[in-house]
């Protein structure tokens, strides 16, 4: 099973911001006590590289990725901190192209029919639809995909508990994002059980349609 197969099974990818690396592998495991096998480790903070790195020796089972990706560099040392895809809040071609020469998943953000027809040029299938909630949310998605309907969207960006299983009822939605399940103050403050029953939660609408 390819990553966006498993991506689209799990129905939702956590936007997880790190501030400081210690706390990186008690949120993952906190995730993964409440059914979520993916997160996003965005580059917006110092320790990025490292939280990546230490979820991917440590945490076996979790998936992680980078998001906030923005130039080439970064993409080159989120992949040797171990990240597994790529996620950008815009369309880098130089990120694009070294990620499929890499063979590394990757999703760049898109949200005008330009951009999505430059993803498209270049072979991608999936893309991040960002921030969603002020392009236009699912209706956008939906008059999207009658041109592109061989894309599948990653919309974050206003996703919630309470809009989640709309996105996710859709067949053209990969994945829903958001940092609503690990809010940064919880996991500053630790307070893992709070993020595993947020995503328990996340995980039990997920499986009300998805499975
Ligand atoms: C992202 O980078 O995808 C967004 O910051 C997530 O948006 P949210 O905080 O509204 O979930």
């Amino acid at each position: 099973m390819d990553i966006f197969e498993n991506m689209y099974k799990t129905g939702f990818v956590p936007v997880v911001v790190i501030n400081n690396a210690d706390n990186a592998v008690k949120t993952a495991e906190a995730l993964l006590k409440g059914g979520i096998d993916f997160m996003e480790i965005t580059f917006r903070t110092e320790c990025a590289k490292e939280a990546i790195s230490s979820v991917s020796k440590n945490v076996k089972n979790m998936i992680v990725g980078a998001g906030t990706v923005i130039n080439l560099n970064q993409a080159k040392e989120a992949v040797e901190a171990g990240a597994k895809f790529i996620v950008s809040p815009g369309l880098s071609e130089e990120v694009v192209e070294w990620c499929i020469e890499n063979d590394i998943p990757v999703l760049p953000g898109c949200v005008t029919p330009t951009e999505i027809m430059k993803a498209v040029s270049m072979g991608l299938k999936n893309i991040k639809f960002f921030p969603a909630n002020i392009y236009g949310g699912l209706s956008a998605i939906k008059a999207l995909s009658a041109p592109f309907g061989g894309i599948k969207f990653l919309p974050t960006g206003g996703v919630s508990e309470q809009n989640l299983s709309d996105f996710i009822s859709n067949p053209k939605i990969l994945a829903a994002g958001g940092s609503f399940v690990c809010a940064a103050k919880d996991i500053d403050e630790g307070n893992y059980d709070a993020i595993a029953e947020s995503a328990a939660r996340v995980t039990d609408i997920v499986r009300k349609i998805r499975n």
